[in-house]
């Protein structure tokens, strides 16, 4: 958690102009005419890296309008879900490694869609087995939490968004908007973890003792609300459960 300033620049060095306002993934170029021709877009992963694929959907379907879906890598097999040779599949996983999203690569392979990796380990059966992708360069992630991964993953995503518009003059400004937020970020990060003192005093006297933890959000946050829960789960082995603000009605509101 606390490698986050240092990380979020390792994705973006060398990659994002944030003076011309210009995105380079060298591991995309010679593809990206194909990703832009695309019937759909489908993001395939598991966990964490499944969350980084929601948080960025909707940067996708507004800077390409091209419909993009997220898929949890094992749920897609058990449907046996169809693909078509104009798909393009974007394979997210930190470790490279997954099973399931392993087996789902090879699914869409076999179907001739391009298939994308984004990955966090170079060699990995995903970075080899990928037609074309992005290494997100985070550093090893030790933990078995995935950290530093998802906003390194996040942040790989938001580029390859950024990357696919570059031509599209319409969303100029609104992509300069979000190179100069990427820009601000690693600040950002820093001013959060400035107060870890307070969030683990509140953390010791508010919510350490309680059954359960429901996460509310909407929009650019429902991913984080999921990722947060899932967090949560796994390090304090409370219950917890990230919560669609819109779904308030159908469910929370009773609990
Ligand atoms: C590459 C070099 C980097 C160098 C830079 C200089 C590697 C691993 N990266 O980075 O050390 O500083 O050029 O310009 O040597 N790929 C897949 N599937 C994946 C991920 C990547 O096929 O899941 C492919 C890419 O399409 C690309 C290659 O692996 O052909 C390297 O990808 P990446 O490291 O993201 O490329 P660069 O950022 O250009
Ligand atoms: C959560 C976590 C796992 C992974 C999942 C996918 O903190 O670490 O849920 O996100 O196992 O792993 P990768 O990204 O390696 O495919």
């Amino acid at each position: 958690i606390y490698e986050q300033p240092e990380s979020v620049v390792n994705t973006m060095r060398g990659r994002v102009n944030f003076e011309n306002h210009e995105v380079t993934l060298g591991g995309l170029r010679g593809f990206t005419h194909i990703i832009r021709r695309a019937r759909r877009i489908i993001f395939i992963a598991c966990g964490t890296s499944y969350h980084s694929c929601l948080a960025t959907r909707s940067i996708f379907e507004e800077l390409n309008q091209i419909g993009t879906q997220a898929e949890l890598a094992s749920d897609f097999l058990d449907r046996a879900s169809p693909i078509f040779r104009d798909d393009v599949c974007v394979f997210v996983s930190q470790s490279g490694e997954t099973a399931d999203t392993i087996l789902a690569m090879r699914y869409c392979l076999e179907r001739g869609a391009l298939c994308v990796g984004v990955t966090n380990t170079v060699g990995s059966s995903i970075s080899r087995e990928t037609h074309c992708g992005v290494h997100i360069n985070a550093g090893p992630e030790i933990g078995v939490a995935s950290t530093k991964a998802y906003t390194s993953q996040y942040i790989a995503l938001v580029m390859m968004a950024l990357q696919l518009a570059e031509d599209t003059t319409s969303t100029k400004q609104r992509r300069e908007e979000i190179i100069d937020g990427l820009y601000r970020l690693p600040g950002h990060i820093k001013e959060v973890l400035a107060i870890d003192g307070k969030l683990q005093q509140l953390a010791v006297d508010q919510l350490a003792h309680e059954k359960s933890l429901l996460i509310l959000g909407r929009g650019y946050q429902n991913a984080t609300c999921l990722e947060g829960a899932l967090k949560i789960k796994e390090i304090s082995y409370i219950h917890s459960e990230g919560i669609l603000a819109g779904e308030l009605k159908h469910g929370p509101l009773a609990l």
